[in-house]
């Protein structure tokens, strides 16, 4: 194992697993270079408008950033720049960034603090346990990690926007959103219902956080 360095507010594109290996050697070079959120806060400004302020969305169907691994944040933003992912919205956006944008946009949304769970009680506690039966059943956490905090180029899932999650899942399902080479989850969800994919984004939209 190699030591996972402490995380700090400003070294937060090196303390990444995935990047780990490049940081150490970018160190030893002499030329490592902390990410400066001030500097990269500036930059994420035009995402703000739809993807919340503290990458914590408010906006129907539209995603939280905040937390999502830094390898997800990247790959989706290429996938969106190259069409492989299609979004009317997304895609004019990537469009205009170039590769050092994308690293830096997400490293900054990764560095900051995941969504809460949503306050008071939920409203529909039957379903949430039905969809922790069906996310549980289909092994979502073998991908998306323990908790479902998500892991690399792997999404986190808990504590998404309800509305987004059903969406995505539907997505996929209907062959709306491809992503990476491999099938992951086209394959993951084909079998689904839709009141699989209701019950299962509204246990991961509001899950005990550990
Ligand atoms: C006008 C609104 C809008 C703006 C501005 C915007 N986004 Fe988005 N973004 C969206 C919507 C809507 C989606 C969901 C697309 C879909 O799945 O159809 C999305 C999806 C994403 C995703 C995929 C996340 C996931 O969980 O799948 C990333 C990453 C992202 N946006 C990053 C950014 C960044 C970085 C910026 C600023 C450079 C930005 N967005 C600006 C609306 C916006
Ligand atoms: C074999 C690995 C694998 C399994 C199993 C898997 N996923 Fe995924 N999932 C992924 C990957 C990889 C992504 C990112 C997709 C991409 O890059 O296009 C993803 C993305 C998602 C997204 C989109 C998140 C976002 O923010 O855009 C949702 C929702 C999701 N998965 C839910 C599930 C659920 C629910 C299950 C179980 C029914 C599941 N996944 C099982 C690998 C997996």
């Amino acid at each position: 194992m190699i030591p996972v360095p402490r995380p700090s507010r400003r070294a937060g594109s090196c303390f990444r697993t995935a990047r780990l290996l490049l940081c150490a050697t970018l160190a030893q070079a002499g030329l490592a270079h902390a990410l400066d959120m001030e500097a990269a806060r500036v930059k994420a400004q035009v995402c703000f408008t739809c993807h919340g302020e503290q990458g914590i969305s408010s906006q129907d169907n539209t995603p939280s950033l905040a937390g999502q691994p830094d390898a997800f944040l990247q790959w989706q933003l290429v996938y969106f720049r190259s069409k492989t992912r299609k979004s009317e919205i997304m895609g004019p956006i990537a469009a205009g960034l170039k590769d050092a944008d994308i690293r830096e946009l997400g490293s900054y949304f990764a560095a900051l603090p995941p969504p809460k769970r949503p306050d008071g009680p939920d409203p529909d506690p039957q379903l949430a346990t039905l969809g922790a039966k069906v996310a549980q059943a289909n092994r979502c956490y073998v991908c998306h990690n323990e908790n479902y905090l998500g892991q690399q180029a792997v999404a986190r899932l808990a504590l998404q926007r309800e509305d987004y999650l059903y969406k995505a899942l539907k997505d996929f399902r209907e062959g709306r959103r491809t992503g990476g080479g491999v099938a992951a989850m086209p394959d993951a969800v084909y079998k689904l219902s839709d009141d699989d994919m209701k019950s299962s984004a509204h246990f991961l939209s509001r899950m005990p956080q550990p």
